[in-house]
Order: C-alpha cells, then sequence, then structure tokens
C-alpha cells in the first residue's frame, strides 16, 4: 500500500495590502536552496482581523507567519513569548507556533537592517555615528539592534521631536549598556555629518522630499532608505548626488526574511545570493 506524502509545513505572511509582499517569492527560494519542504502563501486579512486570521491560520496547521503593515503592533498582544527585541520595539514580524500550542513572537528587522549594512554593503557599525531620520514603527524596530551592533553614538531625528525623544527614552538603558551615545533631535538641529544615514521615515510615499538637510552627509558615508523599488528613489539620488553611497532596502527586507527563515527552520539560508538574484531580475 502507498501512503499519499504529508503536506508540505506552512507559512505565510500576513498583512492588509499584501499584495505587493515579496515575502512568499524569498522564502520559496530560500526553501529550494536550503532543501527544505514547505508552502508559504499570503494571506490578505481585514483590517480588524488580524486575531481571528491567526486563529484560522494555526486551525489550518500554519508553523510560522510574517507579519507586515498594519499589524505588526497587534502582533505581540497574540504571543505567549515575546523576545527581548520585540519588548523593546513594541512591534512584532515574526510568529513561531509551538507544537504545545504557545506562540513566540520575534522582530527580525533590525537583524535584517544590522545584517544588510555589515555584511552585503560592508560597512562597520561598530564605533560608527549613525543618524536615524524617523521614530515611527519602522525606527523602532531598527534601534536596539543598532545600539547592540555597535554604534557609538545614534541621533534620532524626527520631524514631531517629541517620538523621537520617547523612541530615545525607551532605548537609554540598553543604549547605557553599549556605551553609546543617543540624542532625539528635529531633522533642521542636526548639525554634525554621520557615517551612516538611515532614513525611516515614510516621507517619500508621502512626495514630501527628503527630511533632513544635505550636511548631515559627507562624502563616502552611507545613506540608506529603508524602502525599496521607486519608493527609495528620491531619497537615492540625493545622498547620490551629495556624494554619499546610496543604498535601498532591498537586502534589509532580504535579511529579515533570512533570519524569520533560520529560526522557523533551523537553517541559515544562503541570504547573499538571493538579494543578487532580487537584484539581476529587477535590472
Ligand atoms: P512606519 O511604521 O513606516 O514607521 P509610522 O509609524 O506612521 O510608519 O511613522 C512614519 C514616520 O515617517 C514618522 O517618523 C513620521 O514623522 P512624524 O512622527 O512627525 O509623523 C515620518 N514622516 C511621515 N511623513 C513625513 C514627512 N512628510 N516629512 C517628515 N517625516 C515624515
Amino acid at each position: 500500500m502507498t501512503s499519499s506524502p504529508s503536506p508540505a509545513d506552512l507559512y505565510c505572511v500576513m498583512g492588509n495590502p499584501v499584495a505587493h509582499s515579496r515575502s512568499p517569492a524569498i522564502h520559496a527560494r530560500f526553501a529550494e536552496l536550503t532543501g527544505q519542504r514547505l508552502r508559504y502563501e499570503r494571506r490578505l486579512i481585514e483590517l480588524d482581523g488580524f486575531v481571528q486570521g491567526v486563529r484560522d491560520f494555526t486551525a489550518e496547521g500554519g508553523l510560522g507567519c510574517n507579519i507586515t503593515v498594519p499589524f505588526k503592533f497587534e502582533a505581540p498582544a497574540m504571543a505567549t513569548v515575546c523576545s527581548d527585541r520585540v519588548r523593546l520595539a513594541g512591534a512584532a514580524n515574526v510568529l513561531s507556533f509551538q507544537p504545545d500550542g504557545s506562540i513566540h513572537a520575534d522582530n527580525t528587522d533590525g537583524l535584517g537592517l544590522v545584517a544588510d549594512i555589515t555584511r552585503n554593503a560592508d560597512v562597520a557599525l561598530q564605533g560608527a555615528r549613525v543618524l536615524l531620520v524617523g521614530a515611527g514603527g519602522a525606527a523602532a524596530g531598527v534601534l536596539g539592534p543598532l545600539l547592540e551592533a555597535g554604534a557609538a553614538h545614534v541621533t534620532v531625528a524626527n520631524r514631531t521631536v517629541a517620538k523621537a525623544e520617547a523612541l530615545v527614552a525607551s532605548h537609554s538603558a540598553l543604549a547605557a549598556l553599549q556605551k553609546a551615545e543617543l540624542l532625539a533631535l528635529s531633522p533642521q538641529a542636526v548639525e554634525a555629518d554621520f557615517d551612516i544615514i538611515i532614513n525611516a521615515t515614510a516621507s517619500s510615499l508621502a512626495g514630501a522630499g527628503v527630511p533632513v538637510p544635505a550636511s548631515v552627509l559627507r562624502p563616502g558615508s552611507l545613506a540608506y532608505d529603508m524602502m525599496y523599488g521607486p519608493a527609495a528613489q528620491g531619497f537615492m539620488d540625493w545622498a547620490s548626488a551629495h556624494g554619499a553611497v546610496a543604498r535601498d532596502g532591498l537586502g534589509m527586507l532580504v535579511e529579515q526574511a533570512a533570519e524569520a527563515f533560520a529560526l522557523w527552520r533551523g537553517v541559515r539560508p544562503p541570504s547573499a545570493q538571493v538579494l543578487e538574484e532580487m537584484r539581476q531580475s529587477a535590472s
């Protein structure tokens, strides 16, 4: 008697909108390259339906999901166990459903950014002076990992300064532990230049241009937009015009996925190869 093959392990990305998500393609390629047998789907979740969406997915036997806009802040409340990174960021982008029914939440966005800067772009964070522009969810997800990666100084600059101050306050203990200097400023008040400038604002989506003066750049600075594709182009053109090295967030996307894949499967995928393939197919 022949038995039918067991279904492949099930994962997904949940968001709204989610049609644009490149996570299914990235995870499918990781699975192919590591010989892991899994299915990775896209799930469009009603805006008020996140809790039900997670329940439905686990009832289907789902083993893990990535969480994207706008549910990253709701995700920690679904978890039995939150990593330190989730507690610091107040947001999660990875849920893992354990055999005992518990749910583990993690946030791999900052790890992805750090991996892309240090490994793929080959720029040191250890001892670096970093300007983080923005203080919303995207910035909150990466500040802890930037400090843990050894940045010597981080200025958080945001249009609404009170939000930058709140982010700095919630990270002050970590900064002290890391012996890093951490400041909150309004974008107009930033006077120094920096080794690394990270755009974590939505200003390009709002068509509002670059939210900091060009004096933050110097030749050879790394200017990094956490977005990719057309949304990152304005910032990257501005940075290149001022002699900085411009980089978009495609590598961060691939590396945060690689961290999630490693958490779920216990296998590290060849993320640099997959990033290179994605850049080739886009050009
Ligand atoms: P995300 O999760 O993408 O970070 P968010 O939490 O809404 O989204 O945060 C958006 C960020 O982009 C904030 O830092 C926001 O600045 P405010 O806190 O002052 O709102 C920033 N942002 C959005 N539009 C902007 C603009 N036109 N100029 C400058 N900053 C802008």
